[in-house]
């Protein structure tokens, strides 16, 4: 059983509220697109396929929220180019805007309906994906397997079962017994949320800090590290959350396999390597402080949110078609044989 952040009906978004896990489940329902856009900036709602999703029925909401004043498609523009604004990472975001976008025409009515049944089949597409990413990676967790990963790329960060942590729920579920090691990941803690939704549906998780990632690769048989992302660049970087980067360079050293599960949709082939993409920096009252605490003296902050995680340290790529390798001519050849 995972947990589900994201339904949707008649004109209500309702999202689970990430901020307030694992103490409080708390859901907050959602009628005007703006106060979408705020809880994808706020992170009520995270995670690179789960911002998408979210933001393709803040669309929705939008059409709906439109109030006959001004031009329809002018309005629409607005609202697209206010939801694209809020993360800018995470290429998930723009792909799924730059779909809704395409549904969108004159007709008001004919519009919403376009829109509802678009940002539906995104929802519906990325639960698809999730479960063909953990097939394609149930054949690396066998019995006594142990894998460290980082950040949230879980339920929470998706429609159902997660991309990284996929192939836990699927290796769960015929009862494979393995260890999780889940990165707490400074400073949003993301890895709590990775740890509180494994440990809901009983599989062994265990939180270490990230600085103790290097100690466990060192101490014990890592089977293996698997991560999720935020934007693929054509040559096969990665750009993820920040600390992903020394887990690789880690991982590299004590030469174990590290893996990145990647839907299509996180691909950016606009983007030539992974310096060109864009990392978000947040504010710095999120190293300063935990939760409403200050930890930390009022000196400068450097907050970026991701880092770029070059190709030559990916052993695969985990894509919803079977594992490819990081590089150009993977990834060309997988979008070839997709558009044929
Ligand atoms: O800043 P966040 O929490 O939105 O960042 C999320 C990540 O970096 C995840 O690892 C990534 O989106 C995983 S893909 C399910």
């Amino acid at each position: 059983m995972t947990l589900q952040s994201i339904h949707y009906k008649d004109g209500v978004l309702t999202l689970l509220d990430q901020t307030q896990l694992p103490q409080n489940i708390q859901y907050i329902d959602f009628t005007e697109y703006d106060a979408v856009a705020a809880a994808i900036e706020n992170m009520i709602v995270r995670g690179a396929p789960a911002i998408g999703i979210t933001a393709a029925y803040g669309v929705v909401l939008g059409a709906y929220n439109y109030n006959e004043k001004d031009n329809f498609l002018q309005y629409m523009q607005l609202v697209i180019e206010r939801l694209a604004s809020t993360r800018p990472t995470a290429i998930n975001l723009l792909w799924a805007l730059n779909r809704m976008e395409k549904a969108i025409t004159n007709d008001v009515s004919q519009s919403i309906k376009n829109l509802e049944q678009l940002a539906q089949t995104i929802f519906e597409e990325d639960k698809r994906i999730n479960e063909q990413i953990g097939h394609h990676t149930l054949p690396l967790i066998q019995p006594g397997s142990i894998f460290i990963t980082h950040c949230n790329p879980g339920s929470l960060a998706t429609s159902i079962l997660g991309t990284a942590t996929a192939g836990f729920y699927l290796a769960h579920e015929k009862d494979i017994s393995f260890k999780v090691y889940s990165d707490e990941t400074r400073p949003r803690f993301q890895g709590a949320l990775t740890a509180f939704e494994l440990s809901q549906a009983g599989i062994d998780v265990t939180t270490i800090t990230d600085s103790t990632a290097a100690t466990i690769l060192q101490q014990q048989q890592v089977t293996a590290v698997i991560v999720g992302c935020d934007r693929i660049a054509l040559n096969g970087d990665v750009v993820n959350k920040i600390g992903t980067l020394p887990l690789a360079i880690a991982a590299k050293f004590y030469n174990v396999p590290f893996y990145v599960a990647a839907p299509t949709p996180t691909f950016d082939l606009n983007v030539h390597s992974g310096d060109a993409i864009p990392i978000e920096e947040r504010n710095q009252k999120e190293v300063t402080h935990v939760a409403d605490h200050q930890i930390a003296a009022n000196v400068q902050v450097y907050n970026p949110a991701f880092d770029i995680t070059p190709n030559n340290l990916i052993t695969g790529l985990i894509t919803e078609h079977g594992i490819i390798e990081a590089n150009k001519d993977a990834i060309t050849k997988l979008f070839e044989e997709i558009k044929s």
